[in-house]
C-alpha cells in the first residue's frame, strides 16, 4: 500500500451512480497542492450516471459495470480495482450493496457517506423519514463500511437544522452541499489516521 512518507500518492477508487457532486468534490480535493490522494479510477453500474461527466473531463479512467450479474459484475470490480493498484474505496452515491468479497478485501479501507446522523436512519428516503417524523436536525456521515448496511465506525458527520418549511427536496440539496464539504475532510482525516 502507498506510504505517506513515501512519495507515492494513495490511489483512490470512487464509485458513484447517479450526479456525481461528491465525486466532483474529491476531484477537486485531489487536485489541491500536496495532495496525498490520485483519483485513477471510477467505477459507475449505471452507464447514464451524470457523473461520469467529471471522469471525462478530468481524464480519469473509468469502468462501466453491469450489474445484472453481481456476481460477474464484482469479479470485474476486484480485478479493475487490483489492475490499478486501489488502496482506497470511496462510495459516493453509490446504489448497490458491496459483498462480503469486496468488503473483506479492502477492510477498513471504503468509505461511504450517508445523508442522516447515523447510526439515525439507515437506508434509503432519509430525508422523507425525518421530515415525517418531525425532527429538528438531521445531517450527514462518512463512515466505514461494513458489511452491515450504514453501520460501520463514523469518521465524521456534520449536523444541520432542519427549517420549518423545509420539504424533501429543500433539505437533500442544502444538504449535498454540506456532504460535498465533509467528504474530502473525512478522507483526509482516515489518510492521517490510517496509512
Ligand atoms: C448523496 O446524498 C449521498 O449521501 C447518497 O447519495 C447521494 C449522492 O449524490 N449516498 P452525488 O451523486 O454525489 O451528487
Amino acid at each position: 500500500m502507498a506510504k505517506l512518507n513515501g512519495k507515492k500518492k494513495i490511489k483512490v477508487s470512487v464509485f458513484i451512480s447517479g450526479k456525481g457532486t461528491n465525486l466532483k468534490s474529491l476531484i477537486n480535493f485531489s487536485k489541491k497542492k500536496n495532495s496525498k490522494i490520485k483519483i485513477n479510477l471510477i467505477i459507475s453500474n449505471n452507464k447514464n450516471a451524470k457523473g461520469l461527466y467529471f471522469a471525462r473531463k478530468n481524464k480519469i479512467n473509468f469502468l462501466i459495470v453491469n450489474y445484472k450479474n453481481k456476481k460477474i459484475a464484482e469479479q470485474k470490480i476486484l480485478f479493475n480495482l487490483k489492475k490499478n493498484n486501489v488502496d482506497l474505496i470511496c462510495l459516493a452515491g453509490f446504489m448497490k450493496i458491496l459483498s462480503k468479497r469486496i468488503i473483506d478485501k479492502y477492510k477498513g479501507r471504503i468509505l461511504n457517506i450517508h445523508p442522516s446522523l447515523l447510526p439515525k436512519y439507515k437506508g434509503l428516503n432519509t430525508h422523507k423519514r425525518v421530515i415525517k417524523n418531525k425532527e429538528k436536525f438531521t445531517g450527514c456521515s462518512v463512515h466505514l463500511v461494513n458489511s452491515k448496511l450504514d453501520s460501520g465506525k463514523v469518521i465524521s458527520q456534520k449536523k444541520i437544522i432542519i427549517l420549518k418549511n423545509d420539504n424533501e427536496k429543500t433539505l437533500a440539496k442544502r444538504l449535498l452541499k454540506i456532504e460535498n464539504q465533509l467528504y474530502p475532510k473525512a478522507l483526509k482525516k482516515l489518510i492521517y489516521s490510517n496509512f
